[in-house]
């Protein structure tokens, strides 16, 4: 497969089984041949060795072991709204650095399902577009790869 793809998973709330379906397809494609990695970009619920258990789960299913800060470049301790626990640690979400991630994974395997955070409407921050998850998972630059992120063009 020459044209490396991002696929968006989200949902309507937490809980609703983007990780459930992100290994599906992780599995899938590597049942295909097609080497695959996950990203999570933003993880709320972060344990005192740092792991997140949708991270681990993505790592796993995934074909490759790439460093843990480019599969989660943000992961926070509170398992609560991402934009509160970034606030309750000091710390603000950058799109910029999720989508260098992103590309940087896009070199490195043929399909990368990115899982959302909670439900599809939840805010990375208070930035108007921190309120288009889409967005937030989407790559820069060529918009021939931003097909995987039409629900960006949704508004909450
Ligand atoms: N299609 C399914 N059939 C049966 N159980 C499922 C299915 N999808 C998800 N589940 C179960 O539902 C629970 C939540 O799924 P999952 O962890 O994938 O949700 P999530 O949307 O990723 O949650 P979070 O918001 O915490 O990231 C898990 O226990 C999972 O095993
Ligand atoms: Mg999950």
């Amino acid at each position: 497969m020459n044209d490396r793809r991002g696929w968006f998973i989200t949902g309507t709330d937490t809980e609703i089984g983007k990780t459930f379906v992100a290994c599906a397809l992780l599995h899938a494609f590597r049942r295909t041949g097609v080497s695959v990695l996950a990203m999570k970009p933003v993880a709320a619920g972060v344990d005192a060795h740092g792991l997140n258990e949708d991270v681990e789960r993505l790592l796993a299913a995934s074909s490759m072991q790439p460093a843990r800060t480019l599969v989660n470049p943000y992961g926070f301790r509170a398992a609560i709204a991402p934009h509160i626990a970034a606030a309750e640690e000091g710390r603000r979400i950058e799109l910029p650095q999720i989508a260098a991630a992103l590309a940087t994974l896009l070199t490195m395997a043929d399909v990368v399902p990115v899982e959302g955070v909670g439900g599809f409407c939840v805010p990375l921050g208070a930035d108007p577009r921190h309120r288009r998850p889409g967005v937030a998972a989407g790559p820069a630059g060529d918009p021939g790869r931003r097909h995987a992120w039409a629900a960006s063009t949704m508004r909450c």
